[in-house]
């Protein structure tokens, strides 16, 4: 989380640094900041809020700077501990978490030195400043040596006016080079564009940017070579096109990124690679967080089934710190959409230690999950803007659907057809517009339920995760049968619950449980393929998917609920694409 820009060379940077800021915005944005140095005078300036509040700082001269847009981990969003952070000469910008900050900021106090915030990045301005002999890159590196956690830095010296040094462990990291300009950042599109080439920073690495020259640095300062990264001129700043919101440009595109997968992932190279560990695999394990979690709960479900591989899925920060069993013959996929989540990233790389294969499912090539991995599989579902995830989730699914049909049919099993995803979903995105009518009853609810069975369950726990993250309303998705050994006792009267039902043998199951919870109040929305169940008394709402194989469901299901909450937050006056406390990609632990 956070973003990191900074440039030097023959233009001016402050334009450059704003523009990349609001690039990065979708990683934090709760303060900002940047300096830039004009001439030997360095010029700080930080605000509370978005990038935005910054524009004013456009007009800084200048030609070598760096600017940050923060999540907060440590010390609260103020101005005060907003990024830039000063100590003595140097000036730095930091994304990652140091974990052993409050015994160094010990030690630093013990030495008379004062701090001016509450953050954990302010510490390494003052190791590095401890570290200072006259060789910046050299202090930069002995500072990073105490260094426990993880970080990404770009660091200013008064006595090096137009020279950046940059670190990186465990915090993406990238720098480009253009004709009269170098440029570091978290993430490529902050400084893609034409004629910019770019590489990214090895865990431990360090980059010098001076005199339109990058040096690159191991650990030990001696020359380590370039990595370069391959991008497309498309991940420049995505347009809205005419939408109001990011989400729900996104979601419009979720049909022809459903069509574009299903026809793609045969065309990887590395696929037949992968599909060759994959055929010979006793287990399956899957690990992801948030969003990707659930699209992970949607395909175990289908492996399962189709292929009975026994497939365990996991929460990625639980595998991590569980000593995970890994059984020989064992397939792991990592999914996310950004490739960056830390936690995913460490519960892979236990998976991959232990002897699985290891295959990332993420919509971005040149992440680091996909440096990691044996195989990449990608979602190509295009850059993903809005913080909550939508098209990704569907691409995901696609994509894991997609592989569990060819293994069972390389297993001769039948499965049944995925063609109709992508219509069914772009039938389902029309009549989502109907749930615009729901949004009165969800306003000011204390609490909403999410229902479902099987694969509707996971379609439940996604939909209720939308509604938490863009509207803020407390709310839970459960199995439908589970209702009634606890959580039923929170049902009041016109608590709105969403029933998902679109699996035939269960259905009537379901519907139990919605019986329960009509007779204690609950205001019922249904989301079925079943025209008959529409019509039942307790229904006070209902909206009628077409018809899609129901193991599949979740794909299309998922659209409306993802609608149910985009239309929500906007009624109680939230921005969707940038829900409060949350940013997009998540690189802390
Ligand atoms: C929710 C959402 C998050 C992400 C999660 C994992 O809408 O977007 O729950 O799914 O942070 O992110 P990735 O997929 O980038 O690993």
């Amino acid at each position: 989380m956070c973003g990191i820009v900074g440039y030097v060379g023959e233009r001016q940077a402050a334009p450059i640094l704003l523009e990349g800021l609001q690039k990065l915005e979708y990683r934090g944005y709760d303060s900002a900041g940047v300096a830039v140095f004009d001439g030997g005078i360095l010029h700080v300036v930080k605000r509370k809020g978005r990038v935005r509040e910054l524009e004013f700082a456009r007009a800084l001269k200048g030609n070598c700077g760096v600017g940050h847009t923060r999540w907060a981990t440590h010390g609260a969003p103020s101005e005060k501990n907003a990024h830039p952070h000063t100590y003595g000469k140097f000036t730095l910008v930091h994304n990652g978490i140091i974990e052993n900050a409050h015994i160094l900021r010990e030690e630093c106090l013990s030495r008379g030195e004062k701090f001016s915030s509450e953050t954990d990045s302010e510490v390494v301005a003052h190791l590095i400043s401890a570290c200072y002999e006259g060789d910046f890159a050299a202090a930069v590196c002995r500072a990073a040596e105490r260094l426990q956690g993880s970080f990404a830095l770009a660091v200013l010296s008064s006595d090096f006016p137009d020279t950046i040094v940059c670190a990186r462990m465990h915090s993406p990291l990238v720098v480009g080079r253009e004709r009269g300009g170098l440029f570091v950042a978290s993430d490529v599109p902050a400084i893609a564009g034409e004629g910019v080439e770019i590489f990214s920073l090895a865990d431990g690495e360090f980059a010098e940017l001076h005199a339109g020259e990058i040096k690159f640095f191991d650990a030990n300062l001696r020359p380590a070579p370039p990595h370069p990264v391959e991008y497309s001129s498309k991940e420049d700043t995505p347009a809205l096109c005419g939408f109001r919101h990011f989400m729900r440009k996104e979601m419009s595109e979720i049909p022809s990124v459903l069509k574009n997968c299903s026809a793609d992932f045969l065309k990887n190279s590395q696929y037949m690679q992968f599909f060759a560990a994959l055929s010979g695999a006793e287990r399956i394990q899957i690990v992801a967080c948030g969003t990707a979690y659930h699209a992970g709960l949607c395909a175990a479900h289908a492996f399962e089934k189709f292929c009975r591989v026994p497939c365990e899925v996991s929460v990625a920060s639980e595998y991590r710190y569980r000593d995970p069993i890994v059984p020989p013959h064992t397939v792991c996929f990592a999914v996310s959409q950004s490739g960056e989540t830390a936690d995913t990233l460490a519960a892979a790389q236990i998976a991959k230690e232990r002897g699985a294969f290891l295959a990332a499912v993420t919509n971005v090539a040149y992440s680091s999950l996909t440096r990691i991995s044996d195989a990449v599989l990608q979602t190509n579902a295009g850059r993903e803007v809005a913080v909550a995830a939508t098209k990704s989730f569907n691409a995901q699914l696609m994509l894991l659907y997609s592989v569990a049909a060819h293994l069972a049919e390389k297993k001769g099993r039948e499965v049944p057809p995925l063609s109709q995803i992508p219509a069914a979903a772009e039938r389902a995105l029309e009549i989502s517009e109907e749930v615009r009518g729901w949004t009165a009853h969800f306003l000011s609810a204390k609490s909403v339920f999410f229902l479902g069975r099987g694969a509707d369950y996971f379609t439940a726990l996604e939909g209720s995760l939308k509604l938490k993250e863009i509207t803020y309303l407390p709310s839970e998705g459960y199995p439908a049968g589970e209702l009634k050994h606890g959580t039923l006792a929170l049902i009041e009267k016109n608590t709105p619950l969403v029933a998902v039902v679109t699996q035939k043998p269960l259905a009537e199951k379901t519907m139990n449980a919605v019986h329960e919870a009509y007779a204690r109040g609950a205001k019922i929305f249904l989301v079925t393929c079943f025209e008959e169940l529409c019509a039942r008394k307790e229904v006070f709402a209902s909206l009628l998917l077409p018809a899609c194989p129901e193991e599949f469901s979740p794909a299309v299901a998922v659209i409306p609920l993802q609608a149910l909450a985009y239309y929500v937050a906007l009624a109680r006056g939230n921005d969707p694409d940038k829900p409060r406390n949350l940013a997009k990609s998540v690189t802390v632990e």
